[in-house]
């Protein structure tokens, strides 16, 4: 988070990002925030108590009320119209758990939504907390330079994106394809729409399915 767009959006005070260890908020000497599940099974469960107390303090660091997530693979899957979604509000609160999941009574007690970031299982909900944070940043007002334009285009038009090219025009026998030389946008444009479509339909036929280009 000390780095490129997201410690530019912190210097621009586009963004504050606080950590806060919910260990912290254990009441043991062991520091314990996770226990066996009640009824059995493998696993640790996270502690109603620590994750209430250190979701409370930092509720209380400002006066804006904070949306929670629950960082869980149990969630609504995490999409770039969620990201969307995320970047209107004010102020989140993500919380991110090790071990196998929540106790119930944290996401019933806190009224926080359970989100995923994917089809497969993380060691602990940090990874996912970052996939939010740097997705819903890079949409913030000003949070991009230039140079980092936002081509979101791909998931907003429910497309991927076409294959680009830069300098050399000629690189091991590889030639940049004339029509993106030719100046011809309007040709560019199509041949654009139809290489993305190709790229959609062989890497994320699932994307197709329900579009609308
Ligand atoms: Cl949010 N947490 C964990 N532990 N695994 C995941 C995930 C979250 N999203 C996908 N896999």
């Amino acid at each position: 988070m000390n780095c490129s767009i997201l410690k530019r959006a912190q210097e621009k005070d586009i963004i504050r990002i606080v950590l806060t260890n919910i260990r912290d908020f254990a009441t043991d000497s062991y520091r314990k925030v996770d226990d066996k599940p009640y009824g059995g099974g493998p696993g640790m469960v996270m502690m109603p108590g620590p994750v209430f107390d250190c979701a409370e303090h930092v509720q209380k660091l400002s006066p804006e009320k904070g949306r929670g997530i629950l960082l869980t693979p149990q969630g609504q899957k995490f999409t770039q119209a969620k990201a969307v979604e995320l970047s209107k509000e004010n102020r989140l609160i993500l919380i991110a758990g090790k071990y196998e999941g929540f106790d119930e009574r944290i996401r019933i007690g806190l009224g926080a939504e359970q989100v995923s970031v994917g089809d497969y299982v993380l060691n602990g909900g940090e990874l996912a907390a970052m996939v939010i944070i740097d997705t819903v940043v890079r949409l913030l007002p000003g949070a991009l330079g230039d140079e980092d334009s936002p081509r979101d285009e791909s998931f907003s038009n429910g497309l991927l994106e076409y294959p680009q090219y830069t300098k050399p025009e000629a690189f091991r026998n590889m030639k940049v394809p004339d029509v993106l030389l030719s100046g011809n946008h309007a040709k560019i444009a199509q041949w654009r729409h139809q290489q993305a479509i190709e790229r959609t339909k062989k890497n994320r036929p699932d994307l197709i399915k329900n579009n609308k280009f």
